[in-house]
């Protein structure tokens, strides 16, 4: 069947990118994402299972024109035997790529499995190359594993890797320089993220951000000139640009949702590892699909309540209105 029910909302946004994260829990705590303590997670019987996540999947590339999944968590390789759904994913019609969002810290284990499975490109999450920092971010240590894990995937021959840093004023600063070159030895692409207020904690504040125009500055001074290029595509978030380093060409990217959101392009639903659509990250409402899905809705049910969610969707996240509220969701609930 064509795509009889394109994901288009109100303001003509196509929707055909679909982040599902598969569980809430993570294995190290960053301070702008979880709570240091106490954090309340999912219980499995709320979880959707690989079938759910799967027919849910097939239905929105079939029918909706989904055309691209990125697995997300909490931390995705938490949750057991996540290669099984990958394979599951990755054998649909009509899919044009699967990615994955993840910290790294259990790659080395799973790279080759994931690259089997047929996953085609990996972001990991890397902030820092100092433990102490580390510390300070994840309240734990670990960049060893972190770098183990990229090397892995580096050796499993993912189409793409990326590496994302989240850019945050009084921590990261002095870490850029150290984590471009980084990159550029191993060859990949690594972008510098503007902090959000999605933090548990609720203790995000404007002044916590390092912001786009500062990490560039900070870069500019150490290697030079930074030559901005195209985007990867209309509706990526991240500005491309590239740096010499040491003669090495290296991909750079900045996104900046914060100093310069790209919600006018945007083409994300995203469903939660409790069966929920949101049409935003920032989003404060969402639409359930799982208790429909468990008592036995047919497809056409389905995606009308998806396509609703579409339709209800905002046309930006409004960061820093006054009319502005954080989701009640922090980030690790909703899905990096
Ligand atoms: P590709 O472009 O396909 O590589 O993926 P991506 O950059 O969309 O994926 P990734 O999960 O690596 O996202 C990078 C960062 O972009 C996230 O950590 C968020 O900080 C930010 N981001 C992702 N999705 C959204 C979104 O819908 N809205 C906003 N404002 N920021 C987002
Ligand atoms: N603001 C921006 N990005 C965030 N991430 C987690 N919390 C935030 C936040 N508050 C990013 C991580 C990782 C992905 C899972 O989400 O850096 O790349
Ligand atoms: Fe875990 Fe990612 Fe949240 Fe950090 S940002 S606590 S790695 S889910």
């Amino acid at each position: 069947m064509p795509h009889d029910k394109p994901l288009i909302d109100a303001f003509g946004r196509v929707h055909d990118s679909l982040r599902i994260s598969i569980t809430d829990r993570c294995n190290i705590r960053c301070f702008y994402c979880m709570p240091e303590h106490d954090a309340t997670f999912m219980p499995k019987s709320r979880l959707l299972t690989y079938e759910e996540i799967a027919r849910l999947a097939r239905l929105l590339i079939r029918r909706g024109g989904v055309r691209d999944i990125r697995i997300t968590g909490g931390e995705p390789l938490v949750r057991r035997d996540c290669h099984v759904l990958i394979r599951r994913l990755a054998s649909i019609d009509g899919l044009d790529d699967l990615s994955m969002t993840t910290n790294g810290i259990l790659l080395a284990e799973h790279a080759t499995r994931l690259r089997d499975a047929g996953l085609r490109r990996l972001n990991i999450s890397l902030d820092t190359l100092d433990d102490a920092t580390l510390e300070r971010i994840a309240r734990r240590r670990g960049v060893d594993r972190i770098v183990e894990g990229i090397d892995a995937a580096i050796d499993a021959g993912f189409d793409s890797i990326k590496l994302n840093s989240l850019a945050i004023a009084g921590i990261s600063d002095g870490q850029l320089v150290d984590l471009v070159r980084f990159a550029s030895d191993r060859r990949v692409a690594i972008r510098f993220i503007e902090f959000m207020p999605l933090d548990a904690d609720r203790a995000w504040t404007k002044d916590n951000v390092l912001t786009g125009d500062r990490v560039l500055e900070i870069l500019r001074r150490h290697f030079g000139l930074i030559r901005p290029i195209a985007r990867e595509s209309p509706s990526a978030p991240a500005e491309s640009f590239e740096v010499r380093v040491d003669g090495t060409k290296t991909r750079l990217g900045i996104i900046r949702s914060v100093t310069r959101p790209f919600c006018d392009d945007c083409n994300r639903l995203r469903l939660t590892a409790d069966g929920s659509i949101r049409n935003c990250l920032f989003a404060t409402s969402e639409t359930p699909l799982r208790d429909a899905l468990r008592q036995g809705v047919d497809d056409n049910g389905l995606i009308d309540l998806v396509l609703e969610s579409v339709r209800d969707k905002r046309a930006a996240h409004g960061i820093g209105e006054s009319e502005f509220a954080s989701p009640e969701r922090p980030m690790y609930s909703i899905g990096g």
